[in-house]
């Protein structure tokens, strides 16, 4: 065994499940910056195998390519599996496979974590091996290693975070560019960010999925996404977002969890009027940003890049590296089961409300039944921000006014 200045040198043998955007980037980064990698950590990663279905002609890992999973799983050179394939079937059978086989396994994928991640901890505990996944959050930016450990010492009480990068660059083409909704989706495929399929990102699910698995790492309980409500991007108009900006705001998709008082948590992804001058809307095109509240450090803001082929790989490989230090032991990372009546219905929490009503003269009738705490008429329609309230309560008055309102959007004080 070789010394290097940090001591003796640990070689590690990895294997990548899935060789796609994020899985190629692994690849890459293990390769390109293999004396980098030993240099920072005394750790000399080897690509081993890389399990793909497709066939890849003239690549470097042409030679390490396998259409078998068993030539992985029943590998016992294989210390580290990485898993970049996306969705549930068959990662998660391959990801029990590994752990069972006593394989620390790095994960990408965020749909895994969310839906199975308290199963998969729980076999990564039985087997003495990591389950890691940061790069399931935030792409490239630390998010679940800075809330795990450097916050430990903190009662965190919200998260709040802009974390998908394809819809913040569809928000941010139609707010800057005025580009169509249509123009700008299609535009962010092109540019490799959008899931698969793209209603995964429009819809809020991609977001969801992340703010569950912040929410599991932060209160201590696995929270499903199929508990989580959840709206996407796809009715915000560009008429919404030039209103929202004539009363000095933004329109962004903000995914959001919060422990209440009576220990119940309010969890939810949505579009949400954010102020100009609030550090969220500075958060542009792929970049995401997450803010945490500790009760000890007050706010803290992670910004970067959420989503791209060599940013993840890089929290990928991150983790590769955390597994070969903690080869012997497995970190104390995770949550517990799910809890029942964990979350609180959104209807029942407090927010603050945009409303656009094609018609002005009704500013008396609104403040009647609505607090309100901005109120403007120009070009005949009447803008508003409510005060804050109960949804439910906010929304069975708006039912009570005598105009429908054309536009309804969540307002947030980030
Ligand atoms: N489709 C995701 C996004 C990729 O746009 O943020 C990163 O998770």
């Amino acid at each position: 065994m070789q010394n290097n200045k940090k001591g003796k040198v640990k070689y590690m043998n990895v294997a990548i499940l899935g060789f796609g955007v994020v899985g190629s980037g692994v690849a890459e980064v293990i390769s390109k910056n293999a004396d980098a990698i030993l240099e920072n950590s005394g750790i000399e990663l080897k690509l081993r195998r890389i399990l793909d279905i497709r066939d890849f002609e003239n690549n470097e890992f042409s030679a390490l390519m396998t259409k078998n999973f068993d030539d992985i799983c029943n590998d016992d050179e294989i210390d580290i599996v990485v898993e970049t394939m996306g969705g549930i079937n068959p990662a998660f059978d391959f990801v029990s496979s590994c752990l069972k086989k006593g394989k620390h396994v790095v994960t990408s994928n965020k749909e895994l974590v969310a839906k199975k991640g308290f199963e998969l901890l729980t076999l990564a505990r039985e087997n003495n091996v990591n389950f890691l996944f940061e790069a399931s959050v935030g792409g490239g930016i630390p998010i679940i290693r800075p809330i795990s450990r450097c916050l430990a010492g903190n009662r965190i009480s919200e998260i709040a975070g802009i974390l998908n990068g394809t819809t913040n660059f569809i928000l941010d083409k139609m707010i800057v560019d005025k580009m169509s909704f249509e123009d700008a989706l299609k535009l962010a495929q092109e540019n490799g960010f959008a899931e698969r399929d793209p209603s995964a990102d429009v819809d809020g699910h991609d977001a969801c999925r992340k703010i569950c698995i912040l929410a599991s790492l932060a209160f201590g309980h696995h929270v499903y996404p199929d508990g989580v409500y959840t709206e996407g991007i796809s009715k915000i108009t560009l008429k919404d977002v030039e209103d929202a900006g004539k009363l000095g705001y933004v329109i962004k998709l903000i995914a959001r969890t919060k422990m209440l008082e009576s220990g119940k948590i309010m969890i939810m992804v949505s579009p949400a009027l954010v102020k100009k001058e609030s550090i969220l809307a500075g958060v542009n095109g792929v970049f995401n940003a997450c803010l945490v509240r500790g009760d000890a450090t007050g706010d803290i803001l992670m910004y970067g890049k959420g989503a791209g082929k060599l940013a993840t790989a890089s929290a990928v490989v991150g983790d590769v590296i955390d597994c070969a230090a903690n080869n012997e032991k497995r970190k104390f990372f995770g949550w517990d089961a799910p809890k029942e009546n964990f979350i609180e219905e959104h209807e029942n929490t407090e927010t603050a409300l945009f409303l656009r009503f094609d018609k002005t003269g009704i500013e008396e009738e609104l403040r009647g039944v609505l607090p309100v705490a901005e109120l403007t008429e120009s070009d005949g329609e009447t803008l508003v921000i409510t005060g804050l309230g109960i949804e439910k309560e906010l929304m069975k008055a708006i039912g009570t006014v005598s105009v429908k309102p054309d536009s309804v959007i969540r307002v947030t004080d980030y």
